[in-house]
């Protein structure tokens, strides 16, 4: 448990707030959509804190916000519907999903793994402050916990996550109430991701064409929220629950114990020698992805326990060895 500050919507809380997130804490803060509960998205173990304070048992990519358009500029590739979009509704109720910029901070778990990663700017006066204070991308999905309902004010949040996070801003209610409208600019027709706080019509008013859906963008079977088949999977076979290591293999581990034959294998990366799953979940993706660079045809990995995030640790796990 910790003590969760409530902190007031004025000079020294929003200082406050920002200075929690930039040494990686949680704030939950408000936005005109919803509360958010945020950390520094160019910090994996502040991100993966996200998903054990929410009891989250998948990890979806989350979306970042920023201060402007300007600062999204840096993280993302806008192309020309992208930028038309940005320019007309943003600060606003709107997320873009645009492929990673080189210049991108924002952490592998923030994206899921993805080339692609979502961003918003909002229009609430105070999470611009906040934004602009922490000068970082905040990663923030909705301030619940998993299974709940998003909250629009600072009880709400305490009520879900006191004693979980670090700070709610309290900055009354949040009008809209639903999340923002999600929209993928991946080249070709934008995809609605997510309908939300700007509607379908005037985002086809503006770009004059129809959106296209994600189900569209996915293939043929119809998904369910958060399992995009644009989920990263690696390149390699993934063999769970590993306890020795073939000769030849990538090894994925957990814990302190070093498995049989890992001397052998092509390469070897610790998720946490001391068996903590935060710090396991913000290795996660980019040891994946390192690991398939490796060139071994087999990823072999180390059980991780069920518990906490260890959860969702095991579901990405599981896609990964799953999916092909
Ligand atoms: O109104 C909102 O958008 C609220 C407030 C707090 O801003 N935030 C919110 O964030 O709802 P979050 O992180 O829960 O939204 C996650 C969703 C994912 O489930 C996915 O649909 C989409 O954003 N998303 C984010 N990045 C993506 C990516 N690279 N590719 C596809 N979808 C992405
Ligand atoms: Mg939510």
């Amino acid at each position: 448990m910790r003590q969760t500050e409530r902190l007031a919507a004025d000079a020294a809380g929003l200082a406050r707030a920002a200075d929690i997130l930039r040494h990686g804490g949680l704030v939950a803060f408000p936005t005109e959509t919803v509360y958010g509960l945020g950390a520094d998205a160019t910090n994996a173990e502040a991100v993966a804190g996200i998903y054990a304070a929410k009891e989250r048992p998948s990890f979806n990519p989350l979306i970042s916000h920023l201060d402007s358009f300007e600062s999204a500029k840096i993280q993302g590739m806008f192309d020309e519907t992208a930028t038309r979009l940005a320019e007309a509704f943003w600060p606003g109720p709107l997320t873009l999903v645009v492929p990673i910029a080189p210049s991108c901070t924002i952490s592998d778990l923030a994206r899921a793994g993805l080339d692609s990663v979502g961003l918003r700017v909002p229009a609430h006066p105070l999470a611009h402050a906040l934004l602009q204070g922490t000068g970082r991308p905040v990663a923030a999905p909705s301030a619940n916990r998993s299974g709940r309902v998003s909250p629009t004010d600072a009880d709400h949040v305490l009520g879900d996550l006191d004693g979980r996070i670090d700070a709610v801003l309290d900055g009354g209610a949040a009008q809209v109430g639903v999340e923002s409208t999600i929209v993928s600019c991946l080249g070709g027709t934008p995809r609605l991701l997510r309908p939300g706080g700007v509607p379908r019509e005037a985002i086809e008013a503006l770009i004059g064409e129809k959106l296209g859906t994600g189900a569209e963008a996915a293939g043929s079977s119809p998904l369910a929220p958060g399992m995009l088949a644009s989920h990263y999977a690696p390149r390699a076979q993934v063999r769970l629950n590993a306890t020795s290591i073939r000769p030849g293999e990538a090894a994925l581990l957990f814990g302190p114990s070093a498995p049989q034959g890992v001397e052998a294998a092509q390469a070897a990366l610790n998720l946490s020698k001391n068996g903590d799953l935060v710090e396991a979940a913000a290795h996660l993706f980019s040891y994946l992805r390192q690991l398939d660079a490796s060139g071994a045809a087999t990823i072999a990995v180390s059980p991780v326990p069920e518990t906490g995030l260890g959860e969702a640790i095991n579901d990405r796990l599981r896609r990964a060895a799953a999916e092909r």
